[in-house]
């Protein structure tokens, strides 16, 4: 069963998922293969996200992306498949376990060409990077105590008017609550706050999944 949204009323977050396309028959396989293999692990965005992600890519007419956490591969794909003619998607994963998934399935997407994998931390990637050319569109989805890290190395990396889109920012709905916040909601909240006082940016929180904010870099 795909991940539903922590916050979202179930039935709700299903109607959302069964109406998000294109439904691509492979992107269900990839599902269900991350599944069978590795049951205890919840880590895949959603269909319905990873159909915001492939539109926003489009929309942005993307020709150079990054991806921060590729896990098996899905979120990936959806960046892939959005990109602009000639475009290419640079990928950081430290799993080399989990990323041999998402190459095997890269390939049967026909989308060797247009994806390359890094593997290491993505923080040490990021900084070796040559400062050119810059990215139009990142995604980042890898471990969360390093949100703000991820966020200040891409910056400065993103072309004027690029898109940062960063996933889990709602922290299973409890990022707003009052009181004593759990380690993810607190890591979350400081993220989104970081984020909000940068002049550099202009940035929303959608309320998909478990929460992506966008963030656009000023020209
Ligand atoms: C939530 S999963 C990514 C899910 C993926 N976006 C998808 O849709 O399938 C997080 C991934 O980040 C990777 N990761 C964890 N720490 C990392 C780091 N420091 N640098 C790069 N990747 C990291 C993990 O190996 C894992 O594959």
């Amino acid at each position: 069963m795909t991940r539903a949204s922590a916050f979202l009323d179930p039935r709700l977050s299903e109607y959302l998922v069964a109406h998000a396309q294109p439904r691509d028959p492979l992107l269900a396989e990839l599902v269900a293969e991350t599944h069978r293999l590795y049951p205890e692990l919840d880590l895949q965005v959603s269909p319905d996200e990873g159909a915001l992600l492939r539109m926003l890519v489009r929309l942005c007419g993307a020709r150079r992306a990054i991806e921060l956490g590729t896990f098996t591969g899905y979120s990936s794909i959806c960046v892939a498949q959005g990109l602009a003619p000639g475009g290419r998607l640079l990928c950081c994963d430290v799993s080399a376990k989990w990323t041999a998934v998402a190459r095997r399935y890269w390939e049967l997407a026909g989308l060797t060409d247009r994806i390359e994998l890094h593997l290491g931390p993505a923080l040490r990637i990021v900084a070796g990077l040559p400062a050119e050319p810059r990215f139009d569109f990142a995604f980042v989805d890898a471990e969360k105590t390093e949100y703000i890290d991820y966020y200040e190395a891409l910056v400065s990396r993103m072309a004027p008017g690029g898109l940062i889109a960063v996933d889990n920012t709602l922290g299973h709905g409890k990022v707003a609550g009052v009181g004593e916040l759990d380690p993810r909601a607190r890591l979350m909240r400081a993220f989104n706050d970081h984020v909000l006082a940068d002049p550099r940016t202009q940035s929303v929180i959608v309320p998909i999944a478990d929460g992506l904010t966008l963030v656009t870099v000023n020209g």
